[in-house]
């Protein structure tokens, strides 16, 4: 069974992102405070984490099949110049496929029939490996769906104040977890695995 999780770098007042500010300098300060050099697809983005951390990512990669985001991530990141940071096929959820990119590539899969929908076909992408879905709306509403097993935060001693929260707009609260199912303490961030407990 393909398992479906999400993940995020997180304040310890619980954002993901601080949309009046900014903050991402100190949300993803983990990404640069080590010796450990840790490249991604894009030869323009590698990371420099403490040891701990780059097994952290490079177990993540491994373990990851396909990803689903929001169009907003998508938009923001311009598709990340063509090919996600991980090296793994993006499913975005969106209305409408953007002008310029097809709708089904190597790379980007539009998908503009609902959220369950884009998990169905992110696991296809993902066959045996995980799927991992972003936070914000993507993460609620696959959460919401009943569709969600895992949820991993990268918990950072910074209080933002306001921002996106992790699971935005929560309709079903509360959901029990169960976990911590992993504890690994990097320098500045502390890695967490819950298990989402299935309702019903
Ligand atoms: N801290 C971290 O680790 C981390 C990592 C990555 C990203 N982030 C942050 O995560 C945030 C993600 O943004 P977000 O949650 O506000 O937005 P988002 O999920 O990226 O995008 C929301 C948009 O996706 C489309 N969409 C979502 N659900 C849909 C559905 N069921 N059907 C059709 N379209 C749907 C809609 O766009 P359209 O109507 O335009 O199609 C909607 O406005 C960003 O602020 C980013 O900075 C944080």
């Amino acid at each position: 069974m393909t398992k479906v999780t999400t993940g995020a770098t997180m304040s310890l007042d619980g954002y993901i992102a601080d949309a009046t500010h900014g903050g991402f300098e100190h949300l993803f300060q983990w990404y640069g405070n080590g010796d450990v050099e840790v490249p991604t697809a894009d030869p323009d983005m590698t990371w420099h984490t403490s040891a701990v951390s780059a097994k952290h990512i490079r177990d993540l990669v491994e373990r990851t099949g396909a990803l689903v985001v929001g169009r907003r991530l998508f938009d923001m990141t311009n598709g990340w110049g063509g090919r996600h940071p991980m090296d793994v096929p993006v499913v975005v959820v969106t209305h409408h496929v953007p002008e310029g990119w097809e709708r089904e590539g190597d790379s980007f899969v539009f998908v503009t029939d609902g959220i369950e929908a884009a998990v169905v076909r992110a696991k296809a992408i993902a066959g045996d490996k995980e799927v991992g879905v972003n936070g914000g709306t993507i993460a609620t509403q696959v959460l919401e769906a009943g569709l969600l097993d895992e949820v991993h935060v990268d918990l950072v001693p910074v209080l933002l104040g306001d921002g996106i929260p992790f699971f935005a707009g929560l309709k079903i609260a509360p959901v029990q977890l169960e976990g911590p199912t992993r504890v690994v303490q990097g320098n500045g961030v502390t890695h967490l695995a819950y298990r989402v407990r299935k309702q019903g």
